[in-house]
């Protein structure tokens, strides 16, 4: 465990797979230590796993690396999912490594370009459903139910046993040292369950010796575990009509909340919600500060953390990990709305002086 470099498979013993895996070298994300962006939130130690630098850019490719290699051992001749575009990219690709057909479904006209880019091009049969992520994913469970057709969205335990990896690669990059708390976004809860996951096992295992404190952040306008875990209450109540320029968790009615909520809480960690003007701000600063380039939905960490500090609900010298769960070239179009417009000029040296210097 202590010499090979972090990667989904070197923890193959903790993984429920029997077969050779359907790999394309997924995890061994890079774990940043972020000063600048430390510094500006006013935090001691900040650290940033950046997930979009898994092979189709984000986090899912972990779930399914494990995910499709039980559908092959199991046999199954055909894979879905609903998405609001991570996972139907990763779905996507998986499939096609395997060599099996995968089916995609996804809410019409609320997916980012390049996920859609991504599931058309790796062969899926991508169905545009007119609704929202929540009614596409009732609809696709209807189906499996039904069908000889394998589910792998996150209600499939193996999906969670992958990206419970990131767990593990946080303590192994951090020299066997814990974390006092991982923040990251919530959409279906998925991952947040995974995460800690992980860290429960690498306590039963003897290898550490605490857990960090699960912090899931979602935004205003998609929040029913944040409410729910405000009101105190177990469980949430489904929010019809989900709406926040972070597509990704645009979510109205969780699958994993219950079990999500049980992890903030059994860790001592917390939920929060941000704006989409402060999520876009964190989105900015970890490009310009760190040279982190993340989708909107992985913003909503870091903007999660800024508004806890600064409220006084996390504390200054906590070591904390933001994970950041998908790339920047996800989400083109939302880039290109909320930056700078590029100007554009005559070819001659005099326009191309008052462009720099003006
Ligand atoms: N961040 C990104 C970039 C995502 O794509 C997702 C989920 C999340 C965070 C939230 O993770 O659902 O485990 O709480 N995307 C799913 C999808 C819903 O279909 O790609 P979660």
């Amino acid at each position: 465990l202590k010499t090979a470099p972090p990667s989904v498979w070197k923890y193959k013993d903790l993984l429920p797979i029997a077969i050779e895996p359907v790999s394309i070298r997924e995890g061994g994300t890079p774990l940043y230590k972020c000063d600048r962006l430390a510094a500006k939130i006013g935090i001691k130690e900040l650290y940033v796993k950046h997930e979009g630098m898994n092979p189709t850019g984000s986090f899912k490719d972990r779930g399914m690396t494990v995910g499709v290699s039980k559908a092959i051992e199991l046999g199954m001749k055909t894979v879905a999912c609903a998405s609001t575009g991570n996972t139907s990219a990763a779905l996507a690709i998986y499939g096609a490594k395997a060599g099996i057909p995968s089916v995609v479904l996804l809410p019409a006209g609320k997916v980012a370009l390049g996920k859609i880019g991504q599931a058309l091009m790796h062969g899926a049969k991508v169905i545009m459903i007119k609704g929202n992520f929540d009614d596409a994913l009732a609809l696709v469970r209807e189906l499996c139910e039904q069908e000889p057709i394998y589910l792998l969205n996150s209600v499939n335990p193996y999906r969670l046993e992958g990206q419970k990896t990131i767990a593990f690669e946080i303590v192994d990059q951090l020299g066997f040292k814990v974390p006092d708390r991982v923040v990251l976004p919530v959409g279906n809860a998925g991952n947040i369950t995974a995460i800690n996951k992980g860290f429960k096992e690498f306590v039963t295992l003897g290898i550490t010796d605490k857990r960090p404190k699960m912090t899931g952040i979602q935004t205003e306008g998609a929040c029913p575990i944040v409410k729910a875990y405000k009101a105190d209450a177990d469980d949430i109540t489904p929010e019809k009509n989900p709406e926040t320029i972070a597509t990704a968790i645009r979510i109205g009615d969780p699958v994993n909340a219950r079990k999500a909520l049980i992890a903030i809480k059994e860790s001592g960690g917390m939920a929060e919600s941000v704006t989409d003007d402060e999520l876009v701000q964190a989105q900015k600063d970890l490009a310009q500060l760190e040279g982190i380039g993340v989708e909107p939905a992985s913003a909503t960490s870091v903007a999660g953390l800024r508004k806890l500090v600064e409220a006084g609900l996390i504390s200054k010298d906590e070591t904390v990990v933001c994970v950041t769960t998908g790339h920047l070239l996800k989400d083109p179009e939302e880039v290109i709305s909320v930056c700078v417009e590029p100007v554009t000029v005559e070819a001659n040296l005099e326009a191309l002086r008052k462009a720099v210097f003006e």
